[in-house]
């Protein structure tokens, strides 16, 4: 079975996600990653962003290899983040990645997140949730987690979500089947013990 979450940045997808994976014992794929991972080599060896998504093997695992290179810390900067927002904008980009993440969940159980999991990679996921949370609190943990300052990070994600939200292609929504949960003032191990009870329910066990 494949578990879909997806949501804004800084909703809590990756923590909650790889928590639930772990409880059920199904894979954790990191969608963004991979957007992530090719703007990083678009910012290193310059456009086309499809060309370089084309020509890059990514590894997803504890780690994050791009064609044999460790890039997990790389990719987290807010300067990858935004130049991931852009070239996820690419029909292109996106195709070549929908396609290797596809591949990836073709078998076996899988918990993936991203923007456009449930609408557009895994359409017939047997659970789709849209997290949430106000875009303080979404600053604020993302603040906490990098150190840095939560007026910048506000910033950054504002323009980020409208970004996401308002692109042409496969843009930030919650399919009309998921379960929206806004994460707002609440735990982690509250939220994913929803999710993993949900997760139980669909998969019949
Ligand atoms: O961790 P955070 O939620 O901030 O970002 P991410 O999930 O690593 O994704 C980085 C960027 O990649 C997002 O801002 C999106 O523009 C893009 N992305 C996407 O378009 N589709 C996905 N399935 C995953 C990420």
């Amino acid at each position: 079975m494949v578990v879909a979450i997806d949501g804004p940045a800084g909703a809590g997808k990756s923590t909650v996600a790889r928590a639930v994976a772990r409880s059920l014992g199904y894979t954790y794929l990191d969608s963004g990653a991979m957007y992530r991972s090719v703007a990083l080599a678009t910012l290193e060896h310059g456009e086309p962003a499809a060309e370089r998504a084309r020509e890059l093997d990514i590894e997803l695992g504890m780690r994050v290899l791009a064609n044999g290179r460790d890039v997990t810390e790389e990719i987290r900067t807010s300067r990858v983040a935004e130049a991931a927002s852009k070239v996820a904008t690419d029909p292109d980009v996106r195709k070549e990645l929908v396609r290797k993440q596809q591949a990836l969940m073709s078998k076996g159980d899988w918990v993936a997140e991203g923007r456009d999991i449930g609408t557009v990679v895994a359409p017939e996921a047997g659970l789709k949730v849209f997290l949430s949370a106000s875009p303080e609190e979404r600053a604020e943990r993302r603040a906490r987690e990098l150190g840095i300052d939560p007026h910048q990070v506000l910033r950054d994600q504002t323009l980020r979500d409208e970004q996401d939200r308002a692109r042409e292609h496969s843009p930030l929504r919650a399919a009309a089947d998921a379960v929206e949960i806004d994460t707002t003032g609440r735990t982690i191990e509250d939220v994913v013990g929803q999710i993993g009870t949900l997760a139980r329910e669909r998969a019949g066990k």
